[in-house]
């Protein structure tokens, strides 16, 4: 049985955080928004419960779980070794969209680190979750979707992959950023950027100094060895196929989508082309259907209805979609990297 309450996300209600964390404390699973994605958590305490994450949803149990933590005294609670200058660093970034790979504490089991000596920590800039982890415990939290298919934004998606199989889905409405948050490896040196996301690389490089961005992270190509354990599996895919097109200027980005569109139509396939607010029109005008994403000019829009695009692709009556690519500047790049993954990297690139 699974319960579902309506929590506002800036004010939320405290006899509604108790109920939520009396589920936490009792063993069980829910799901709850953050600003970046919604999360399915359960105690990082509680070995049991978080191996019915795993279960409920079809995760490698070689995947381990992003701990999220509401103050530095937990920071100590479940790393170890937290050199100082990283934590002043840290006092700056957090409470956001950041998670950092330190070396786990004593109190982090097997389960909870998949067996790792290292943990991925973040203290959420979303009051829900914030309140959340106040009342119960430190919380080992994936995304709140089935392994593989794109990532929750709104407690919708939560239902339609979850509904039945968790105790509480806390609904706080739509998130804010609207992809995972940033990931570095802090044990490395330099530390590795592991996943772009809200924290933008321009933003690490300022506070953290020297950080190293390995392809991999851009979501080009795939590799033999994985970096991180997460790195090795497809993500955020639709069902349908789905194509990226990459240039760098828009004129030749709005052809090179047309021609990989009307190519498929030729074949008597059903299209959709992904596009911005800027360009849809022109696909229209083709005579094709289109899923709106955002506005060219601000990549935030894009980022925030990214995953609600790629679900929507497999709800409509088409056979692929076509998706046009966008510049790798700030969370540009955490988009790129998303569509990159989510096409198992069906990309095309303009001959310009
Ligand atoms: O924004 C987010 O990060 C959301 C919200 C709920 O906080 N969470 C999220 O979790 O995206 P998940 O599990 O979908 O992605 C976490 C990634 C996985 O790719 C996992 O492999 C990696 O973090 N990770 C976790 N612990 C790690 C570790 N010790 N070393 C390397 N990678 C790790
Ligand atoms: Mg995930």
């Amino acid at each position: 049985m699974t319960q579902l309450i309506k929590v506002d996300a800036v004010n939320p209600d405290p006899a509604l955080i108790r109920i939520a964390a009396d589920v936490i404390l009792k063993g069980g699973l829910l799901a709850f928004p953050t600003e970046t994605v919604y999360g399915l958590g359960a105690s990082t305490y509680n070995d049991d419960a978080i191996r019915r994450i795993y279960i409920v949803k079809n995760r490698p149990m070689d995947n381990p779980s992003i701990v999220h933590i509401s103050s530095f005294n937990q920071l100590h609670e479940v790393a170890e070794d937290v050199p100082s200058d990283l934590e002043e660093r840290l006092k700056v970034a957090w409470p956001g969209p950041l998670t950092v790979i330190l070396r786990k504490s004593s109190r982090i089991s097997e389960v909870a680190s998949c067996g790792l000596s290292t943990v991925a920590v973040r203290m959420p800039a979303h009051p829900i979750p914030l309140a959340l982890i106040r009342e119960s415990t430190p919380i080992s939290a994936p995304s709140a979707n089935i392994s593989g298919k794109p990532s929750p934004t709104r407690a919708e998606h939560v239902i339609r992959d979850l509904w039945g199989k968790i105790d509480l889905i806390i609904d706080g409405g739509e998130t804010f950023f609207g992809v995972e948050s940033t990931i570095i490896d802090y044990t490395k040196k330099p530390p590795i950027l592991y996943r772009p996301g809200p924290f933008t690389v321009e933003e690490l490089r300022r506070i953290f100094g020297e950080i190293k961005v390995p392809e991999q992270a851009l979501g080009l190509g795939q590799f033999k060895e994985a970096l991180a354990p997460g790195m090795k599996y497809r993500h955020y895919a639709p069902d349908k196929p789905l194509i990226v097109s990459e240039c760098s200027s828009l004129d030749g980005l709005v052809k090179l989508t047309l021609d990989l569109a009307s190519d498929e139509a030729k074949k008597g396939k059903q299209v959709v082309v992904l596009c911005s607010s800027e360009t849809c029109s022109i696909y229209v005008n083709a005579g094709f259907r289109v899923i709106e994403v955002g506005s060219r000019n601000n990549l935030y829009t894009v980022a925030k209805n990214l995953f609600h695009s790629l679900r929507l692709i497999d709800s409509m009556n088409v056979d692929l979609a076509v998706a046009e690519g966008y510049p790798e500047i700030g969370i540009g790049l955490a988009v790129m990297n998303r569509l990159r993954k989510a096409s198992g990297y069906n990309i095309v690139k303009c001959s310009a």
